[in-house]
């Protein structure tokens, strides 16, 4: 494109521009240090978790959970959220290869599945009870190593450090996340969790974990958070 040289016209720094037609262009630098935000107020969020996908219906999670419908009665929806919210967490936390996003949807199926039937809050070595007996009917054991471990430890207090299992520390922050119902954020945009909260709504799973752990503390005082770890 051709142009002039720069010239100041109104009071701007502008730039001619020869225009075939003889019309008078010129483009114009208004000054000022205020960023250019073109979605500012559109529906679209402004900053990366534009690229951040929401999966509406994961088959496999719908496959796994289903079969255990009865047994949860009221709380399947809540959970079901939960773990849809769980997934995509980790999804945004960690560039996952398709056998890695497997397993982070059976560990994320089976990671709190042992509340139930039993309402309990000690349900980790339920759930992993659960997710062998899984691992197993579908020809998956030799995953079962890595699997136990992001269930063990996905309420571990501090982070897991493992290089052999780095999917550990992702579930661990994946969970972290939502427990703490966004407020926790992992380096996660906050637009990118309250979309995935609106998306999923909570249902009353955080509800139900109070009431679980005011009925196993009143039982359990000397030991009334069994999930923990530090
Ligand atoms: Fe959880």
């Amino acid at each position: 494109m051709e142009h002039g040289t720069l010239e100041s016209c109104f009071g701007e720094t502008t730039l001619p521009i020869k225009d075939p037609h003889r019309l008078q262009l010129a483009l114009v630098e208004t000054g000022g240090d205020q960023q250019f935000l073109p979605w500012k107020n559109g529906p679209v969020p402004q900053d990366l978790e534009i690229l951040m996908k929401i999966e509406n219906r994961i088959s496999l999670v719908e496959e796994i959970l289903n079969a255990r419908k009865l047994e949860m009665g009221n709380d399947y929806p809540g959970y079901k959220n939960h773990v849809y919210r769980m997934i995509h967490f980790c999804f945004a936390l960690y560039d996952c290869k398709s056998e890695e996003c497997e397993k982070i949807i059976i560990a994320g199926c089976f990671h709190d599945l042992g509340i139930w039937p039993d309402n309990t809050i000690d349900y980790l070595l339920p759930s992993i009870a659960l997710a062998k007996e899984y691992l197993t009917q579908n020809g998956l054991d030799h995953w079962f190593a890595e699997i136990k471990l992001m269930i063990d430890m996905h309420h571990k207090l501090t982070p897991y450090r493992d290089e052999h299992y780095p999917l550990v520390e992702v579930f661990r922050k994946g969970d972290l996340v939502d427990f703490s119902l966004g407020i926790v954020k992992c380096g996660l945009p906050k637009s990118f969790i309250k979309r995935v909260k609106e998306r999923f709504p909570n249902a009353g799973f955080h509800k139900r974990l109070v009431q679980l752990e005011l009925g196993w503390v009143s039982k359990h005082p000397s030991n009334p958070l069994p999930i923990l770890k530090w």
